[in-house]
């Protein structure tokens, strides 16, 4: 089979978690690609919303921790070409603050969530499509506190390659993103932001932390780079080495 990378031009690229941060960013940049995008997100207004400020794009009610949520919008397809899943829950803890439900829900986000997405997205993907899930670099840096984040990124790391084998040729990669102002930073108010940024880009080997541009573009890339299947792309300023 031809497996050459194919344009983004008429293709079908769902992105869940499509409505905000780094999957907005995607679902933009896909759309200015010529793909007919589908929004995907837990609140369909939301998801609506967004989809109306981009061509042609549509929009789906996902939410990644509900199976039939999952089901319902892969019954509306015909057929995808690529599903992109940004879905994170965090439970930045120290190991003995760990609740149980909130771990759950970690790892549904991450984890659970895109291995049902695949059961029931693949078979209707396009046999030079893709999925593209997204771990971080917390999986390879760990530090107090953030065991839940680290171990879900692995385990999406992990998942990556074997989807990538058992759906193939479908590719499967993951993205790695260091720490990146996608907005999901925001919530920690002006001064703190700041100061957490500048000691990310402290651990960085270019001095900076990540901007959406960064992640959009490493992810268009993948999704059109047909003779890559099963990795995972660190995109995180040398972070690992730093
Ligand atoms: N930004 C960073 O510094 C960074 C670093 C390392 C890794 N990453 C990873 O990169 C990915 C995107 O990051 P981000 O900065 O855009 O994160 P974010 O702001 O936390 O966005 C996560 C996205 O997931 C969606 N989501 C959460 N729970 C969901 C559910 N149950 N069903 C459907 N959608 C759900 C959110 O939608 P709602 O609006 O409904 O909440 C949002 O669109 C995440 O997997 C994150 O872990 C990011």
């Amino acid at each position: 089979m031809d497996n050459h990378a194919a344009p983004l031009a008429g293709r079908t690229v769902l992105v869940i978690g499509g409505a905000r941060g780094l999957g907005r960013g995607i679902a933009e940049a896909a759309a200015r690609a010529g793909a007919a995008v589908v929004v995907g997100a837990r609140d369909a207004d939301r998801a609506a919303q967004v989809a109306a400020t981009l061509p042609g794009a549509t929009s789906a009610l996902i939410d990644i921790g509900d199976e039939r949520s999952i089901a319902e919008a892969a019954a509306t397809f015909d057929r995808l070409d690529h599903v992109v899943v940004t879905a994170s829950a965090h439970h930045d803890v120290p190991v003995t603050g760990y609740q149980h439900d909130a771990v759950v829900r970690a790892f549904q986000a991450k984890v659970i969530g895109p291995m049902l997405v695949a059961k029931h997205l693949a078979p209707r993907l396009a046999p030079d499509g893709s999925i593209l899930l997204f771990s971080g670099v917390a999986a390879w840096n760990p530090s107090p506190g953030y065991t839940v984040m680290g171990v879900t990124n692995a385990a999406v790391a992990a998942l990556a390659t074997h989807l990538a084998v058992e759906l193939a040729p479908v590719r499967v990669n993951a993205i790695s993103p260091g720490i990146v102002d996608s907005g999901t930073w925001d919530t920690l108010g002006e001064g703190a932001k700041a100061s957490f940024f500048a000691g990310a880009a402290g651990g960085t080997l270019v001095g900076r932390v990540g901007r959406t541009d960064d992640i959009t573009e490493a992810a268009l890339w993948l999704l059109t780079a047909g003779y890559v299947s099963g990795e995972t792309i660190h995109v995180e300023g040398g972070a690992r080495h730093a």
